[in-house]
């Protein structure tokens, strides 16, 4: 391949197909191989687990490459040229897990955020909030790009500053913490000693926060 060939790689679709198979495929490991969870709850269930872990790998792979590659990490083409597609990809994917989620939310499924009465937990009301507010940040974010706000060059250098993609990064993180961490210090009740999809969620976005933290100009 010429210099000008490998410039114009994008190898957005290889990353796209890789994280959703291996965030459904841990979901259902986890939880149906694993664990006790039946089949019949695999379409919504399960899948939303596998589909917002997908959304969020691609979200923090978008806003990490450039910090990974300002300090020194060779990023190849392929992946730079990807960032956009992965942004937007992260983005429906956390829509969908948004709306699933909405249609599931009750004590029946979650009982672990609601009490006797069926109003939330402290715990769930703030995974919940941080859920929300991180879902209208990341859409805010996409509309800026979409919309006549993208030749306003003051408000672009702003919203995709260190500071702002650092706070919209802290959200994303409170909303998995609220929901998993209680679950993430009883190493004991995990499914085939696997550990929950909200602490590998976890994970990726501690990671991505530090090099974003050095990195981000
Ligand atoms: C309207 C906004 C949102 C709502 C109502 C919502 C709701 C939920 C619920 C109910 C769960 C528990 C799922 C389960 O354990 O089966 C969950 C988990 C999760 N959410 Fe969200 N969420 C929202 C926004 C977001 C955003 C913006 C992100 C990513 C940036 C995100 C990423 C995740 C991840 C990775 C999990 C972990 C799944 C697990 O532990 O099994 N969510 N969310």
């Amino acid at each position: 391949m010429n210099d000008l060939a490998m410039e114009k790689k994008n190898s957005a679709g290889v990353i796209i197909l890789v994280a959703l198979l291996l965030a459904i495929g841990y979901a259902v490991l986890r939880y149906h191989i694993a664990g006790p969870v039946p089949w019949k709850d695999f379409p919504m269930f399960i899948l939303n687990k596998g589909l917002c872990l997908a959304g969020f790998i691609l979200l923090t792979l978008n806003f990490t490459l450039g910090p990974l590659n300002n300090l020194g990490v060779p990023v190849s083409w392929g992946w730079l040229n990807a960032r956009k597609a992965l942004g937007m990809t992260g983005f429906l994917l956390v829509l969908i897990h948004a709306l699933m989620s909405f249609m599931l939310f009750s004590p029946a499924v979650y009982a672990q955020f609601f009490v006797e009465d069926g109003t939330l937990t402290l715990l769930g009301g703030l995974a919940m909030l941080f859920g929300v507010l991180g879902f209208v940040f990341l859409w805010g974010y996409n509309l800026s790009f979409q919309t006549f706000l993208r030749e306003d060059t003051a408000f672009i250098q702003f919203i995709t500053s260190r500071k702002v993609l650092l706070f919209a990064l802290v959200l994303g993180g409170l909303h998995l913490f609220f929901m998993g961490f209680e679950g993430w210090l009883e190493p004991a009740g995990w499914h085939g000693g696997l550990p929950p999809i909200s602490l590998v969620a976890f994970s990726f976005f501690a990671i991505g926060y530090l090099i974003n933290l050095v990195g981000r100009e």
